[in-house]
């Protein structure tokens, strides 16, 4: 028999807005980046699916949060859309107010705690217009409708975030073509970078200021990095991968500073940001009460042959090269790696560098394309391989507890399967299946297993739970 978990531990499933509440342009919300996008653009999504096909959450939520509760959740973690709270980004929306509350307090009514966050890769286009992220007055735009959302759900919310791992936006926007504004420039992803982290902090700042009941964390997509031999050039690349793939966002969030070594790559290769003074000050005033992380994968590097480095450096591939190692085992639909053991190497990381501070994990799954050819007959999809995926996982996370980790929590990526960005429906991730058509949400059989290992507390093997014990 498997230890227990801590008592209180947070069990529970994680969403976006953009990516479950659908409602799009309804109750006086505006247009985020992606409904534009999509509008721009519609064939760049996975079979013209776009944003206004989510789960519609906007009108089922109180049908979802009984769902919830169903299966023995008892935490939730999603995310405000703030081009629905201030559709110009300085007028408070009263219909998106009544609707949040309403969410949040049926969540509550549950036994769900809400864990909401502010920002998940959905930029309001009014601001795009403007530049978005490089755009200095984003800082102050994001504080403002920070701000709000504590001021309007704080007695119902106590447990915020404020981004959900804010180095995609940077490395998928500015550095690739799989967030807008599809830009591929190193020196404007560094400065979306300082003025993301300058944000995070800002809203910790008015956070801290209203001194309500809560805390307040920020979610990162952590990944522990893994060299291919213990040769100086592949710990090099190690190093650098780590500080900027990792430590970029983590070290401001909990220690209030920039990593000195990214400090230096940046220096080295003509790439500092633009700052002003009181950055400095400011970015040390955003640390948190505790960490989401996010993990889906490990990065596995090896050096950058030097007859290829760009000097200064116009892409990440000049800092090091993703290595593939041979014995990796994949997930094939979404071509990551499945490596569980990285779970607990991120925790012994966060216990002994980052002062053990509390962190829960924000994000984990497998999205699994055509999973209706596991369903039996009665429309039960059978993932099995999703409870290994969870279990192996879980069991980590319960090393890592047992070694002392702060854990205070474990989400899965998502709990009704969700629109993904380009992806649309393409994998899914979910504990209940959608149905496309008609918006049904019925329970797969891992929503089953975690309905016991939660009221267990305890994690049950799938061949045990097939016989029923
Ligand atoms: C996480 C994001 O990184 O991965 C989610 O926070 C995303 O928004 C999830 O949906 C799964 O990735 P994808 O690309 O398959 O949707």
């Amino acid at each position: 028999m498997a230890n227990p978990f801590p008592e209180h531990f947070f069990w529970g499933a994680a969403t976006s807005a953009p990516q479950s509440e659908g409602g799009q342009y309804e109750g006086g919300r505006s247009a985020s980046t992606w409904d534009k996008w999509f509008e721009l653009e519609p064939e760049n999504f996975n079979s013209n699916q776009g944003p206004k096909n989510t789960t519609n959450v906007f009108d089922r939520y109180k049908e979802d949060t009984k769902l919830m509760s169903d299966i023995n959740l008892n935490s939730y973690r999603t995310s405000i859309s703030w081009n629905r709270l201030l559709p110009d980004g300085k007028t408070l929306n009263p219909q998106a107010v009544q609707y949040y509350r309403d969410y949040f307090k049926r969540l509550r009514d549950q036994g769900v705690e809400p864990i909401i966050n502010l920002f998940h890769f959905d930029m309001p286009w009014w601001l795009m217009e403007k530049g978005g992220w490089e755009n200095r007055e984003s800082i102050d735009h994001f504080a403002f409708y920070a701000r709000i959302a504590f001021e309007q759900f704080g007695d119902l919310v106590h447990y915020w975030t404020t981004f959900n791992e804010p180095i995609v936006h940077v490395t998928c926007g500015y550095l690739g073509e799989y967030h807008w504004p599809k830009v591929n420039n190193l020196k404007r992803a560094v400065q979306v970078a300082h003025h993301t982290n300058l944000a995070h902090a800002a809203a910790v700042v008015e956070f801290r200021k209203l001194g309500i009941e809560g805390k307040i964390g920020n979610i990162l997509n952590l990944s522990p990095v893994y060299a291919k031999s213990n040769q100086a050039e592949d710990l090099q690349a190690k190093l650098n991968a780590e500080t900027l793939h990792v430590k970029s966002f983590l070290e401001p969030t909990v220690n209030g500073e920039y990593p000195e070594h990214l400090i230096t790559l940046l220096k080295d290769n003509d790439l500092l940001p633009h700052t002003l003074d009181g950055d400095k000050e400011l970015i040390s005033k955003g640390k948190v009460d505790f960490l989401g992380v996010n993990y889906y994968q490990p990065i596995r590097v090896e050096a950058v042959p030097t007859d290829e480095v760009n000097h200064p450096a116009t892409s990440l591939g000049d800092f090091s090269r993703h290595y593939n190692w041979p014995e990796k085992k994949m997930n094939p639909y979404r071509g990551w790696e499945i490596y569980p053991e990285g779970i607990y190497d991120i925790a012994m990381m966060i216990k002994e560098d980052y002062g053990n501070i509390p962190f829960y994990i924000s994000e984990n799954g497998m999205g699994v394309s055509e999973e209706e050819r596991f369903a039996d007959d009665k429309g039960i999809i059978q993932d099995d391989y999703r409870i290994e995926f969870i279990y192996d996982h879980l069991a980590n996370v319960q090393k890592a507890i047992d070694a002392g980790a702060n854990c205070f929590g474990y989400h899965l990526w998502t709990f009704i399967d969700c629109w993904s960005w380009l992806n649309g429906y393409r994998n899914r991730y979910g504990f209940y299946r959608l149905i496309l058509e008609t918006g049904e949400r019925i329970p797969k059989k891992s929503a089953f297993w975690i309905k016991d290992v939660i009221q267990q507390n305890q994690l049950i093997k799938l061949n045990q739970y097939d016989k029923g014990e």
